[in-house]
């Protein structure tokens, strides 16, 4: 393999710079050309690419966002859209991918793969920490991290005025934000799309603080619980615990995707970006890098974007059990 392409696509993640940088600094160091596609899959079909040289990833191990950028692409989703971003990669000369994001983007580089056998090796960048195949995705801890300054910052707050807090963080289809979080927070209670929270169990918990005079409660709200966002599980609670209860809403947001990434992340992200280039250059195909237990593995996308990652219901109980 002489010359590969990279790129970044899906919700951007703290951490994609220093694996953008493991992939063209590895690559220069094993004599492979690299091209940087910007935009994702939306580069790939206009043609956005240049050739990157060591010098063009200085100075980004600790930016957060990604220089490539990134973007959801429609037009890939059909066969047209798929058939010019073939057309422009053979034009280019490139042989193989380094795939940098999440489900979608590794869906994306499956049927791709399958259409036109260009080999794509993943590395999985996502705060949500959703991926099977990896115990943790790029820009996870640090997203943890940013929310838990929140969270720290807001019980000050909520200390001092003896109020309720829900907090809203990220994670559409995963809990894995709110569970790290809430731990490190000593959060209440923790709402998680994997596994209902009923509002009557969100109403027993708060009154039993109340009861005992705590001075703040603080539940933590996954963007894509079952119940709803934080401010429609606040309102269905509105004057169940106690008449005098002050409750306030406070939604993270994007402030997650954002900010200089942890040492974790930068480290977790050369490892994965090396990984996979020297996956690609060995001959593997349409599989992610990741690290179980501290060591790199290759796991099938199909895989990847099938199975499920469960969260640790351990964990919940233990919120439960530390928050008496
Ligand atoms: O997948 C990462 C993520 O940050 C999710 O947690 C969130 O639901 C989504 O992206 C937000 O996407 P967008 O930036 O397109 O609003």
């Amino acid at each position: 393999m002489k010359r590969i392409g990279v790129f970044t696509s899906g919700g951007d993640a703290p951490g994609m710079n220093a694996c953008i940088r493991a992939v063209v600094r590895g690559a220069c160091y094993h004599g492979i050309e690299v091209y940087g596609i910007r935009r994702g899959y939306s580069g790939m079909i206009a043609g956005d690419l240049y050739k990157m040289e060591s010098h063009s990833v200085s100075n980004i191990v600790q930016r957060g966002g990604t220089i490539l950028k990134s973007a959801r692409s429609k037009e890939f989703m059909t066969p047209e859209g798929r058939k010019t971003a073939y057309e422009n990669l053979q034009a280019a000369g490139i042989e193989g991918l380094v795939a940098i994001g999440g489900n979608g983007t590794f869906t994306g580089a499956m049927i791709f793969g399958n259409e036109y056998g260009i080999p794509t090796v993943g590395a999985p960048g996502t705060i949500d920490n959703d991926l099977y195949g990896t115990d943790y995705t790029i820009g996870f801890d640090t997203a943890v991290n940013t929310a838990l300054d929140a969270i720290d910052r807001i019980r000050d707050t909520a200390s001092s005025h003896d109020r309720i807090f829900f907090i809203e963080v990220m994670g559409r289809d995963s809990g894995y934000i709110a569970v790290q979080s809430g731990i490190a927070g000593g959060a209440e209670l923790v709402m998680v799309p994997e596994v209902l929270t009923p509002i009557s169990e969100v109403v027993e918990t708060l009154k039993q603080g109340w009861s005992r005079s705590k001075s703040s409660s603080i539940i933590i709200v996954a963007e894509g619980d079952d119940e709803g966002s934080a401010q429609e599980v606040a309102e269905k609670i509105k004057g169940q615990v106690d008449e005098n209860a002050d409750i306030r809403v406070t939604t993270l947001g994007h402030t997650q995707r954002g900010g200089p990434p942890s040492a974790y992340d930068r480290i977790l992200a050369s490892r994965l970006g090396l990984g996979a280039l020297e996956g690609l250059m060995g001959g593997q195909k349409n599989v992610m890098a990741g690290i179980i237990n501290n060591e790199l593995v290759y796991t099938p996308f199909e895989d990847t974007i099938r199975l499920p990652k469960p969260i640790n219901e351990d964990l919940l109980r233990m919120v439960k059990i530390l928050s008496v």
